[in-house]
């Protein structure tokens, strides 16, 4: 694959901060373009997102100098010679940038040219992008779409500590029946939260942020809103995912919930009131980074009977998810391409997901664009999961409406979690 032109602009990403768009243009005249999405919640171990720290520019939020880097030296780089694939061109920018975190060019300028080049490729190679993604011996699934409903932590300004409550229709037949569940299962928690003379504003992912506190009456609406449905709710229907993010209420060793204070033990037994009490499936970031007590208890306590998703933990970085499966902490990944900063890198973590029979589930970020690369990751990938936030908002129905597609031009496409 030839590189002709490879450029990028700062653009606003879907919370009115700036980010990087890149566009690639290869040897046959085609144009591919990638959107950078950014987090809101971030582990520690993330590759670094560069951004510019002038305040006289939307308070240092600015991407010039990532958007600069691949002007300059990520573009001479590749618009010389021939590439053979992903992986080689994928580590050449990272061996120019030359730092373990991507922090001279910024991962916000590696991904989106990594996001760009992988169309590229598959444009190369005549095949979609899905298929392009999906590794030799896996097969291609249409995913359980994880909608978040409800949201607190750092995407909205509501007392609700826990980050996100999401509706999984695990149940559904297909993926265009689990759009349309997830659809009016939003609907109808919009009536009841109107109902109870509650706000039915928008959190950064499209669920709605009322004025609500206690993650019992969070899960509460939710279980009324499927009834309301008529669905049923659990594992046979449409059961719960939470993603707490424990970092954003974990101070000096305690966690604070719903105007408790509470050890790692304690929050622990939280949980597992919490599962007992609510058709729960899943459970991303129950503790956080750095609380190895908190999660090596979650993971005795509930590891049997719930998915457990690392993902300020484990950063999507392949070295660490294989560390953690060693020791067997959670059970599961959180899968963000501009974590990690490449997509091959972002392969190689399904990959160690996959071998070392963790669960993984593909994920957007707080701050989007209208950028669907991860709906044909999460495809391609076979891990049967994906979070894109509610069935609200353009930048993350986009992924939900690209899966509609992909599911219409391939019909044969399995759906749900894998065996
Ligand atoms: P972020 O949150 O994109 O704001 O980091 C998403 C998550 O915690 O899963
Ligand atoms: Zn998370």
């Amino acid at each position: 694959m030839r590189i002709t032109a490879l450029t990028a602009i700062e653009i606003l990403d879907s919370r009115g901060h700036p980010t990087v768009q890149t566009t690639l243009t290869d040897d046959a005249g085609r144009v591919f373009v990638a959107g950078v999405p950014a987090g809101a919640s971030t582990g520690s171990r993330e590759a670094l997102e560069l951004r510019d720290g002038d305040p006289d520019r939307y308070a240092g939020l600015g991407v010039t100098r990532a958007v600069a880097a691949v002007n300059t030296e990520i573009a001479d780089l590749l618009t010389t010679g021939d590439w053979a694939d992903l992986a080689a061109l994928d580590d050449a920018v990272c061996a120019l940038d030359g730092t373990p975190t991507k922090a001279r060019f910024g991962a916000n300028a590696i991904v989106g040219v990594s996001m760009a080049a992988a169309r590229a490729f598959a444009a190369d190679a005549g095949v979609s992008l899905h298929r392009y993604l999906t590794p030799t011996g896996v097969t291609p699934r249409l995913p359980v779409p994880h909608f978040n409903v409800l949201n607190g932590g750092a995407h909205a300004h509501n007392p609700l500590e826990f980050q996100e409550f999401m509706i999984a229709p695990l149940g559904a037949p297909s993926y265009p029946e689990a759009l349309r569940w997830g659809a009016e299962v939003y609907a109808a928690l919009r009536a009841r939260l109107s109902q109870a003379g509650l706000a039915t504003g928008l959190g950064d992912e499209g669920g709605f942020a009322p004025d609500i506190a206690d993650p019992h009456q969070a899960c509460t609406l939710l279980v009324e809103a499927i009834t309301d449905t008529g669905l049923t709710p659990g594992t046979a229907g449409v059961a719960i995912a939470l993603d707490p993010a424990a970092n954003g209420f974990f101070h000096h060793g305690t966690y604070r919930v719903s105007g408790r204070d509470l050890t790692p033990a304690a929050m622990v037994d939280y949980y597992v009131d919490l599962a007992g009490a609510f058709p729960i499936w899943s459970l991303e970031d129950g503790c956080a980074e750095g609380d190895e007590t908190g999660w090596a208890l979650l993971t005795e306590r509930l590891g049997h009977r719930l998915q457990l998703v690392g993902d300020d933990i484990f950063v999507t970085d392949p070295a660490t998810i294989a560390a953690a499966a060693d020791v067997g902490t959670a059970n599961a990944a959180l899968i963000k391409v501009n974590q990690i900063g490449t997509v091959t890198e972002t392969l190689t973590a399904l990959d160690v997901c996959r071998q070392r029979r963790y669960a993984a589930m593909v994920s957007h970020r707080s701050g989007e664009t209208p950028d669907t690369f991860i709906a044909d990751l999460t495809v391609g990938s076979g891990c049967g999961q994906l979070k894109s936030g509610a069935p609200s908002r353009g930048e993350r129905v986009a992924k939900y409406n690209r899966l509609t597609e992909i599911a219409a031009t391939e019909p044969d496409l399995p759906f749900g979690l894998p065996e």
